[in-house]
């Protein structure tokens, strides 16, 4: 009989697709299959995210918990980021773990299953990782990694040391997973790098250079091929032909990650973003002209150290003129081996509490704006998921999350959708075509 694997995915899209690959080579090697309820699983995996300091601090109680609960003779292992940042100590402090397997190393787990007490966090690069298995979670959409690591310096970021140097992934190959998805009945591809559009900075050997630009041209080449999103873009390289290609070509989503992180150039410069704040809306500005319907979401960080009133409203004054879809807010957290975990001009805890829900009351005001302006919109949707309460969900081409009444029959197709009623979740509509 197959064993049962247990796995939850915390933080990124990143972290989703090492997920996808761990489930299918522990499916291919060593017979496990999934199952969602932890008590009868044979094995016990986290993949972890260490880019604020609660997460981690949850990790050890949820191991707590995962370690009274489980099965007789079953086994625990931590992966991901925080994996790679605390590695041995993980085991130190939780002595039950039997095995911690960094994000950069995902490809090993059917390795470090067998050797009890193995730590693997090497964050060098070996060309076998960048072949990921078949898992998907979704049969309509596929993710796909372009590139590992982030070569950036953001002064907040643990990322860096946790999936170190950026390498982009050979374009050949990408195109060669992006064909092999499409085939299987994805219409959707979902391209993942911590900073894609640095695409083609450094290849691992002698390889064709390739700009990320030039990759979406490749990629929007497949047949088939629907939809193509991305994630995440940095506002420093979008340039003027990555803006142009992603308005006017069809099959790019006119939606984009914007991560702001702050709209004060004093801080973004002590952030080392490389932008300041009239470059970001210099870039919204020319979108917007060229994609009047384009969503914009954003990820915000406030009371970075020494961000002053002025600075906060700086970036009050972003949100209000760029009206951002979506915003993924957080008050700042120290990293342990990031620049800024050595500035002493901390903020105020209960400033940046304020401060975050103060932002947090302006977005929902943009939202419930942006939200009633829907009514009456067209938009193709993509049906991926069948709810209980009969409605069937997807996504239009600008991410709106849209409902309409029907059944499995619509999973995997498009369609043209006018919406009827409008909440700040989701939109709901009727097909019109
Ligand atoms: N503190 C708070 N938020 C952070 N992020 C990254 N590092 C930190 C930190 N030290 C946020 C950024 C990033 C998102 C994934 O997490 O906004 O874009
Ligand atoms: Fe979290 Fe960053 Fe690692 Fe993703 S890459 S899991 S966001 S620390």
């Amino acid at each position: 009989m197959s064993k049962k694997l247990y796995i939850e995915t915390l933080g990124c899209a990143m972290n989703v697709r090492d997920s996808e690959h761990m489930i299918a080579e522990l499916n291919e090697k060593d017979d496990y299959v999934l199952t969602d309820d932890s008590k009868e699983a044979d094995l016990i995996l986290i993949n972890t995210c260490s880019v604020r300091e609660k997460p981690v601090q949850k990790l050890f109680s949820e191991l707590g918990v995962f370690n009274k609960i489980k099965k007789e003779g079953a086994k625990i292992g931590v992966c991901g980021c925080t994996a790679s940042h605390l590695g041995r100590d993980i085991i130190k402090r939780a002595p039950y773990v039997n095995f911690v397997l960094g994000a950069r190393n995902v490809s090993k787990i059917s390795e470090v299953l067998h050797k009890d007490k193995s730590v693997e966090i090497d964050i060098n690069y070996d060309e076998s990782d960048f072949a990921f298995k078949d898992f998907r979670s979704s049969p309509y959409k596929a993710y796909i990694n372009i590139s590992i690591g982030c070569d950036k310096q953001c002064t907040f970021c643990i990322v860096p040391k946790t999936r170190g140097d950026e390498i982009s992934i050979p374009t050949d190959l990408i195109l060669k997973e992006c064909q092999k998805a499409v085939d299987s009945g994805a219409k959707e591809l979902f391209l993942l790098g911590q900073n894609v559009n640095n695409y083609g900075r450094r290849f691992s050997g002698e390889h064709e250079k390739v700009n990320f630009t030039e990759l979406l041209r490749r990629i929007s080449k497949i047949e088939g091929l629907k939809r193509i999103r991305f994630t995440s873009p940095h506002p420093f390289h979008m340039d003027d032909e990555f803006l142009e290609e992603f308005a006017k070509n069809p099959k790019i989503c006119k939606s984009m990650h914007m991560p702001l992180q702050s709209g004060s150039s004093k801080v973004l410069k002590d952030m080392k973003r490389g932008y300041t704040k009239e470059w970001f809306l210099n870039r919204v500005n020319k979108l917007k002209e060229m994609v009047p319907d384009v969503s914009l979401s954003t990820d915000i960080i406030v009371a970075f150290p020494g961000e002053s009133d002025e600075d906060f409203e700086d970036t009050l004054d972003v949100v209000r003129q760029v009206e951002f879809e979506q915003i993924f807010s957080f008050k700042y957290s120290a990293r342990p081996l990031t620049e800024a975990a050595e500035y002493t001009n901390t903020v105020d805890e209960e400033v940046g509490s304020e401060r975050l829900s103060t932002l947090q009351d302006l977005h929902t005001e943009i939202l419930d704006k942006n939200v009633a302006k829907q009514l009456g919109k067209v938009y193709e949707v993509y049906f991926e998921e069948l709810r209980p309460d009969g409605y069937v969900a997807g996504r239009s081409d600008n991410n709106y999350l849209v409902k309409v009444k029907g059944s499995d029959e619509l999973l995997g197709t498009l369609a043209d959708v006018k919406i009827t009623d409008v909440g700040r979740a989701s939109l709901i509509g009727e097909i019109v075509k």
